[in-house]
Protein backbone atom coordinates (compact mmCIF):
# COMPACT_ATOMS: atom_id res chain seq x y z
CA UNK A 1 0.00 0.00 0.00
CA UNK A 2 1.39 3.16 -0.81
CA UNK A 3 1.43 6.21 1.78
CA UNK A 4 -1.68 8.51 1.59
CA UNK A 5 -0.82 11.98 -0.18
CA UNK A 6 2.85 13.43 0.68
CA UNK A 7 2.88 10.63 3.51
CA UNK A 8 5.76 7.94 2.58
CA UNK A 9 6.06 4.18 3.30
CA UNK A 10 8.83 2.08 3.72
CA UNK A 11 8.84 -1.53 4.22
CA UNK A 12 11.31 -2.04 7.55
CA UNK A 13 10.38 -6.01 8.46
CA UNK A 14 8.29 -8.27 6.00
CA UNK A 15 5.60 -10.01 7.15
CA UNK A 16 7.42 -13.62 6.27
CA UNK A 17 9.83 -12.21 8.81
CA UNK A 18 7.56 -11.07 11.46
CA UNK A 19 5.60 -14.73 11.12
CA UNK A 20 8.84 -16.56 11.62
CA UNK A 21 9.78 -14.16 14.65
CA UNK A 22 6.42 -14.20 16.46
CA UNK A 23 6.70 -17.76 16.02
CA UNK A 24 9.76 -17.99 17.46
CA UNK A 25 9.01 -15.92 20.85
CA UNK A 26 5.92 -17.85 21.32
CA UNK A 27 8.28 -20.82 21.42
CA UNK A 28 9.91 -19.54 24.02
CA UNK A 29 7.01 -18.64 26.11
CA UNK A 30 5.25 -21.99 25.91
CA UNK A 31 9.03 -23.23 27.19
CA UNK A 32 9.00 -20.89 29.87
CA UNK A 33 5.82 -21.46 31.25
CA UNK A 34 5.37 -25.03 30.26
CA UNK A 35 2.67 -27.27 31.85
CA UNK A 36 1.43 -24.06 33.29
CA UNK A 37 -1.53 -21.80 33.16
CA UNK A 38 -0.96 -18.32 30.67
CA UNK A 39 -3.00 -15.58 31.00
CA UNK A 40 -1.77 -12.89 27.63
CA UNK A 41 -2.78 -8.98 28.27
CA UNK A 42 -2.85 -7.51 24.76
CA UNK A 43 -2.36 -3.40 25.05
CA UNK A 44 -5.05 -2.11 22.69
CA UNK A 45 -5.50 -1.25 19.70
CA UNK A 46 -1.63 -1.34 18.96
CA UNK A 47 -0.61 -5.38 20.15
CA UNK A 48 -3.83 -6.71 18.79
CA UNK A 49 -2.55 -8.25 15.03
CA UNK A 50 1.10 -9.32 17.11
CA UNK A 51 -1.46 -10.87 20.22
CA UNK A 52 -3.92 -12.73 17.80
CA UNK A 53 -0.96 -14.26 15.86
CA UNK A 54 1.26 -14.74 19.07
CA UNK A 55 -1.99 -17.27 21.03
CA UNK A 56 -2.20 -19.01 18.27
CA UNK A 57 1.38 -20.19 18.28
CA UNK A 58 1.34 -20.52 22.22
CA UNK A 59 0.94 -24.38 23.39
CA UNK A 60 -0.45 -24.06 26.29
CA UNK A 61 -3.51 -23.47 28.73
CA UNK A 62 -3.88 -20.02 27.99
CA UNK A 63 -6.62 -17.13 28.01
CA UNK A 64 -6.49 -13.50 27.12
CA UNK A 65 -7.68 -9.80 27.89
CA UNK A 66 -7.30 -6.65 27.13
CA UNK A 67 -6.39 -3.18 28.40
CA UNK A 68 -6.66 0.22 26.54
CA UNK A 69 -4.62 3.21 27.56
CA UNK A 70 -3.89 6.42 25.49
CA UNK A 71 -0.57 8.37 25.63
CA UNK A 72 -0.13 9.47 22.23
CA UNK A 73 -2.50 12.34 21.09
CA UNK A 74 -3.28 12.31 17.03
CA UNK A 75 0.72 13.33 16.40
CA UNK A 76 3.78 11.03 16.40
CA UNK A 77 4.85 12.48 20.22
CA UNK A 78 3.89 10.96 23.61
CA UNK A 79 2.68 13.17 25.41
CA UNK A 80 4.31 11.85 28.70
CA UNK A 81 0.41 11.47 30.21
CA UNK A 82 -1.03 7.95 30.20
CA UNK A 83 -5.04 7.23 31.15
CA UNK A 84 -6.52 4.09 31.60
CA UNK A 85 -9.40 3.97 28.89
CA UNK A 86 -10.62 0.38 29.58
CA UNK A 87 -9.41 -1.66 32.38
CA UNK A 88 -9.07 -5.73 32.55
CA UNK A 89 -12.28 -7.84 32.71
CA UNK A 90 -11.25 -10.10 34.89
CA UNK A 91 -8.91 -10.04 37.68
CA UNK A 92 -5.23 -11.50 37.33
CA UNK A 93 -4.37 -12.46 41.30
CA UNK A 94 -2.28 -15.88 41.50
CA UNK A 95 -1.82 -15.52 37.66
CA UNK A 96 1.15 -16.10 34.87
CA UNK A 97 0.53 -12.64 32.92
CA UNK A 98 2.19 -12.01 29.97
CA UNK A 99 1.34 -8.45 28.45
CA UNK A 100 1.78 -7.92 25.10
CA UNK A 101 2.44 -4.51 23.49
CA UNK A 102 3.25 -3.10 20.26
CA UNK A 103 6.40 -1.10 20.56
CA UNK A 104 7.98 0.13 23.73
CA UNK A 105 9.29 3.41 23.23
CA UNK A 106 10.05 6.05 25.56
CA UNK A 107 8.96 3.01 28.43
CA UNK A 108 6.33 5.92 29.68
CA UNK A 109 3.37 3.49 28.65
CA UNK A 110 4.77 0.20 30.37
CA UNK A 111 5.95 1.75 33.62
CA UNK A 112 2.54 2.87 34.73
CA UNK A 113 0.99 -0.45 33.30
CA UNK A 114 3.72 -2.66 35.64
CA UNK A 115 2.37 -0.52 38.50
CA UNK A 116 -1.08 -0.75 37.89
CA UNK A 117 -0.88 -4.60 37.00
CA UNK A 118 1.53 -5.73 40.13
CA UNK A 119 -0.49 -4.01 42.77
CA UNK A 120 -3.03 -6.26 41.71
CA UNK A 121 -0.80 -9.11 42.92
CA UNK A 122 -0.24 -11.82 39.38
CA UNK A 123 2.00 -14.61 40.23
CA UNK A 124 4.69 -13.61 37.28
CA UNK A 125 4.66 -10.37 35.48
CA UNK A 126 6.39 -10.45 32.09
CA UNK A 127 6.43 -8.41 28.90
CA UNK A 128 6.56 -9.47 25.40
CA UNK A 129 6.78 -6.49 22.62
CA UNK A 130 7.04 -6.96 19.71
CA UNK A 131 9.07 -3.90 18.61
CA UNK A 132 11.83 -2.07 21.15
CA UNK A 133 13.14 1.25 20.12
CA UNK A 134 15.87 1.15 22.71
CA UNK A 135 17.74 4.32 22.04
CA UNK A 136 14.07 6.60 22.96
CA UNK A 137 13.64 5.08 26.39
CA UNK A 138 13.13 7.56 28.98
CA UNK A 139 12.37 4.57 32.34
CA UNK A 140 14.23 1.76 32.84
CA UNK A 141 12.10 -0.52 31.35
CA UNK A 142 12.61 -3.98 29.62
CA UNK A 143 10.84 -6.44 27.48
CA UNK A 144 11.52 -9.71 28.47
CA UNK A 145 10.55 -11.28 24.95
CA UNK A 146 10.90 -8.83 21.80
CA UNK A 147 10.33 -9.69 18.37
CA UNK A 148 12.91 -6.90 16.90
CA UNK A 149 15.16 -3.82 18.28
CA UNK A 150 14.59 -1.07 15.68
CA UNK A 151 16.31 2.34 14.83
CA UNK A 152 14.50 5.05 16.21
CA UNK A 153 12.11 5.67 13.37
CA UNK A 154 8.24 5.85 13.45
CA UNK A 155 6.92 2.89 12.29
CA UNK A 156 3.68 1.89 11.11
CA UNK A 157 1.50 -1.16 9.96
CA UNK A 158 1.13 -4.98 11.73
CA UNK A 159 -1.38 -3.30 14.15
CA UNK A 160 0.62 0.01 14.94
CA UNK A 161 -1.01 3.50 13.58
CA UNK A 162 -0.22 6.56 12.59
CA UNK A 163 -3.19 8.32 13.55
CA UNK A 164 -5.59 5.46 13.67
CA UNK A 165 -4.85 4.22 10.13
CA UNK A 166 -2.28 1.86 8.33
CA UNK A 167 -2.81 -0.69 11.06
CA UNK A 168 -4.06 -3.24 8.40
CA UNK A 169 -0.60 -3.33 6.79
CA UNK A 170 0.83 -7.06 6.77
CA UNK A 171 4.36 -5.64 6.74
CA UNK A 172 6.21 -2.93 9.42
CA UNK A 173 6.79 0.14 7.54
CA UNK A 174 8.59 3.35 8.47
CA UNK A 175 6.32 6.26 7.76
CA UNK A 176 8.06 9.61 6.48
CA UNK A 177 6.12 12.77 6.63
CA UNK A 178 6.05 15.97 4.42
CA UNK A 179 7.64 18.16 6.66
CA UNK A 180 5.47 20.60 8.34
P1 LIG B 1 6.00 4.67 25.09
O1 LIG B 1 5.12 5.00 26.24
O2 LIG B 1 6.74 5.89 24.60
O3 LIG B 1 6.93 3.50 25.31
O4 LIG B 1 5.07 4.37 23.86
C1 LIG B 1 4.39 3.23 23.70
C2 LIG B 1 3.22 3.45 22.77
O5 LIG B 1 3.42 4.53 21.86
C3 LIG B 1 3.06 2.22 21.91
O6 LIG B 1 2.23 1.26 22.53
C4 LIG B 1 2.50 2.80 20.62
O7 LIG B 1 1.09 2.85 20.67
C5 LIG B 1 3.05 4.20 20.55
N1 LIG B 1 4.26 4.29 19.67
C6 LIG B 1 5.54 4.47 20.03
N2 LIG B 1 6.37 4.47 18.97
C7 LIG B 1 5.57 4.27 17.90
C8 LIG B 1 5.83 4.14 16.48
O8 LIG B 1 6.96 4.19 15.97
N3 LIG B 1 4.73 3.93 15.70
C9 LIG B 1 3.46 3.84 16.19
N4 LIG B 1 3.18 3.93 17.49
C10 LIG B 1 4.22 4.16 18.34
MG1 LIG C 1 -0.70 3.93 19.05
Amino acid sequence: MAGTGQEKLKVLIRRAAIQKRVREVAQQITKDFRSERLHLVGVLKGACIFLSDLVREIDLDTSIDFIAVSSYGKNKQSSGQVRLLKDLDSSIEGLNVVLVEDILDTGLTLTYLLRILQQRRPKVLRVAALLDKPSRRLKPVKPDYVGFRIPNEFVVGYGLDYSERYRNLKDVCILSLPPE
